[in-house]
């Protein structure tokens, strides 16, 4: 019997952002692939590089009838956007009773947020900023996801983005480095468990790779381009957080990146993923992203197209058919070695392996666990609370929370709808039975009539508007939406905007109106509730922005990780020095802001401590400890993010004027205090120096600790080798 696979995911401890040796995941051989492998023909090799859809769902831009057929004929070895435990049993029977080697098929979907249970759109999750529940909520989905017949999600979705109008921003966890790899590593863990072999875990997906999230004005699919340093420290580092933790799948991204379409990026594929970080496990192209090289203007045909991308280190071809109508003849005729195929091959089985499918094919095709497994009420309530804590109350002026029993109008165009309260990717998720969502979830509605009547206006942007090649050049709420809120005033009404959307907004003209303003995502199945729950202040808000808001859209890309730039804006008037003629340079809502019902005071910073002889300085591989004390000095429990931000004040390259490098959620009581205590090595000091080597270099810092990243404490320190 086959040894049971036991994915070794070391215990990350603080997440690198460096190019530091890698801590992959080691598949252990198993020695049923390279027997098949002597055993396959070179047709059979190529079929088991397809991965084909099946007519159940359209997630991107050609069909294939006939999926059935290429699987009976060993023409396609991986299936997706197909589900459920009876339709994956019958498939997988034709693969395994009428092909000759009888290779199983692995089934794969976009689980992106949720299953069955959908949890709030990820950049809603990540102003959770809390990862063990983040990393719940991907084991929920697994578990359900596995339950129906599936092994594989595209997930993690890792890029980063400071691109509000590019629609896909909603999938991924904000702007942040730090914050994203904590989030990419946690999804893997939460997907892939301990042991891919258990009936209720399944394969991650490390998508786009890379640099996705960069494109050119915001445009879905548009081109990327930037410096290698830039890329190695903002963009790489969640795709590599995510791999260190075992992702054992890797999605290419449909982006060029320095002129090269990621689809044949050697430099990406082979050079940075298998080779400087050792993985071991697969990568597949996205959907037709092997023949859209020709339309990039790189590849002459589609057969040309494919022997790039196989060269170049990519494994599997999703939809393109660009493998199985060239790869034969691309081997015959040794423009792709059959040393290459077989690599590919061998990386595939063994996945397949490690997911105890050739154990036993039919172990994630059980209808009985289907049922007793999917949409469970402990599933609900935990999405009920995800949901509630990736809220950002981003203004307040006292009119939430509601109180109990007060009447209140629930208006707006977002009110009554129950489809958007999913958000894009929605997998087979469902909502919970809100017969016409917010507004039946909020029990003490009242028409709005009397003058003394609180509002709560629903607003925001129909699903479609984010997501997958759903790109906006205006970031501003519909116009009809903002007339409504100013007329809603002008009768004197307060007014509590909920909004439900999947991309920074510009709110500049709805932050001056309203006078409560809950950023609400697309809050998933039990997201109606978990709105009421924060309105009537059954769930204390905690959510912190992932991402900047900015005051318009001529500020993007605006973000906190930015450079000072030799002419800082200080002088009120000056003229020559970095600013704009016509807004502020400060976003309207700045990354790690949010509100609660009550208020947290901070502490002056205390630097070194006791047991440290180094003070105010680390020494070499020394460490220093920065500590805050934080009190709840308002009247209600509240939880609080604490943050900690670095500046290396002085840098061989220019270095950000503030670094996320740590924080802690601390929930107190009306009245408590706790100390919170950060502890600074010499990791959290490293960089790409200007000869690309990464580590960190002595002088002075800068330390900042706050709860949000416009409002800390400061306090300075050296660093000595
Ligand atoms: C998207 C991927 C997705 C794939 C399969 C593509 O269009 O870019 O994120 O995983 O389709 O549905």
């Amino acid at each position: 019997m086959r040894k049971a696979l036991i994915i070794a995911v070391m215990a990350i401890a603080a997440v690198s952002c460096g190019n530091n040796a890698s801590k992959t995941t080691r598949i252990p051989e198993d020695p049923r692939v390279e027997q098949l492998l002597k055993k396959m023909t070179l047709e059979e090799k190529v079929g088991q590089t397809v991965l084909f859809t099946s007519d159940w769902t359209v997630t991107g831009p050609s069909m294939r009838s006939g999926y059935l057929e290429d699987i009976k004929a060993g023409r396609c070895g991986s299936l997706l956007n197909a589900y459920t435990a009876d339709f994956t049993r019958e498939v997988q029977r034709i693969a395994v009773e009428e092909t000759r080697l009888g290779i199983p098929i692995l089934f794969g979907y976009d689980v992106i947020h949720g299953f069955r249970t959908i949890f709030p759109i990820n950049l809603g999750m990540s102003c959770s900023w809390d990862i063990d529940a983040i990393e719940e909520s991907a084991r929920i989905a697994a578990e359900e996801a596995a339950a129906a017949g599936l092994q594989w999600t595209y997930s993690p979705m890792c890029d980063i983005s400071v691109e509000p109008r590019w629609g896909r921003i909603s999938e991924g966890s904000g702007e942040d480095p730090y914050l994203g790899s904590l989030i990419a590593a946690a999804m893997t863990r939460g997907y892939q468990g301990d042991d891919l072999s258990k009936d209720n875990t399944i394969l991650a997906c490390v998508k786009h790779f890379a640099a996705y999230g960069a494109p050119q004005a915001g445009r879905d699919y548009n081109t990327v381009d930037m410096s290698e340093r830039w890329f190695r420290e903002f963009y790489l580092p969640p795709y590599k957080a995510a791999i260190d933790a075992g992702a054992l799948s890797v999605m290419a991204s449909f982006n060029e990146l320095d002129g090269v379409p990621a689809h044949a990026s050697k430099h990406l594929m082979t050079d940075i993923l298998k080779g400087e970080w050792g993985f071991e496990g697969f990568v597949v192209s996205d959907y037709t992203g092997i023949n859209e090289m020709i339309m990039h203007g790189y590849a002459e045909n589609e057969e040309h197209a494919a022997e790039l991308s196989m060269n170049a280190g990519l494994d599997m071809d999703m939809m393109s058919a660009a493998y199985m109508n060239h790869m034969t003849g691309l081997v015959k005729s040794g423009k792709v070695s059959e040393k290459t195929l077989d690599e590919a091959v061998r990386r595939i089985l063994n996945i397949k392996a490690a997911l105890g499918l050739l154990d036993d094919p039919y172990k994630y095709c059980d209808p009985e666990r289907e049922k007793a497994r999917t949409l469970t009420a402990e599933n609900k309530a935990f999405a009920r609370k995800l949901a509630a804590e990736s809220m950002v109350l981003l203004k307040n002026n006292g009119i939430l929370p509601l109180k109990k029993g007060e009447k209140v109008a629930v208006l707006g165009p977002m009110a009554n709808t129950r489809d958007d309260l999913l958000g894009s990717w929605r997998a087979a998720g469902e909502v919970e039975a809100v017969p016409a969502g917010i507004e039946d979830a909020i029990k003490e509605v009242t028409p709005v009539t009397s003058s003394s009547n609180k509002v709560v206006l629903v607003l925001g942007e129909p699903w479609g508007w984010t997501g997958e090649a759903a790109s906006r050049t205006s970031i501003n709420l519909p116009k009809e939406q903002t007339e409504l809120l100013k007329a809603l005033k002008k009768q004197g009404k307060q007014v509590a905007v909920v909004l439900l959307n999947g991309r920074p907004l510009d709110l500049s003209a709805e932050s001056e109106l309203a006078d409560a303003i809950l950023e609400a995502w697309y809050p998933g199945t039990m997201g109606a509730y978990a709105v009421a729950d924060v309105l009537f202040g059954d769930y204390n808000p905690s959510g912190k922005l992932s991402v900047t808001f900015p005051r318009s859209l001529g500020q993007v890309p605006i973000y906190h990780y930015a450079k000072n730039t030799g002419r800082p804006y200080i002088h009120p008037d000056a003229k020559y020095e970095s600013r704009y003629l016509d807004c502020p340079n400060e976003p309207l809502y700045a990354f790690g802001h949010g509100l609660s019902y009550t208020t947290f005071e901070y502490s002056d910073i205390v630097i070194g401590d006791a047991r440290s002889e180094s003070g105010m300085t680390i020494k070499a591989d020394g460490t220093l400890t920065v500590r805050t004390t934080v009190t709840n000095t308002g009247s209600v429990e509240g939880t609080e993010t604490v943050q900690l931000y670095i500046r290396d004040l002085v840098g061989s390259v220019t270095r950000p004027v503030r670094q996320l490098k740590g924080f802690e959620r601390v929930t107190l009581k009306p009245g408590e205090s706790k100390e919170v205590t950060f502890t600074i090595d010499k990791e959290m000091l490293s960089f790409y120096r200007q000869d690309m080597t990464w580590g960190p270099e002595p002088g002075d810092f800068k330390v900042f600790i706050g709860g949000a990243s416009d409002n800390t404490k400061e306090a300075s320190f050296r660093y000595e080798i």
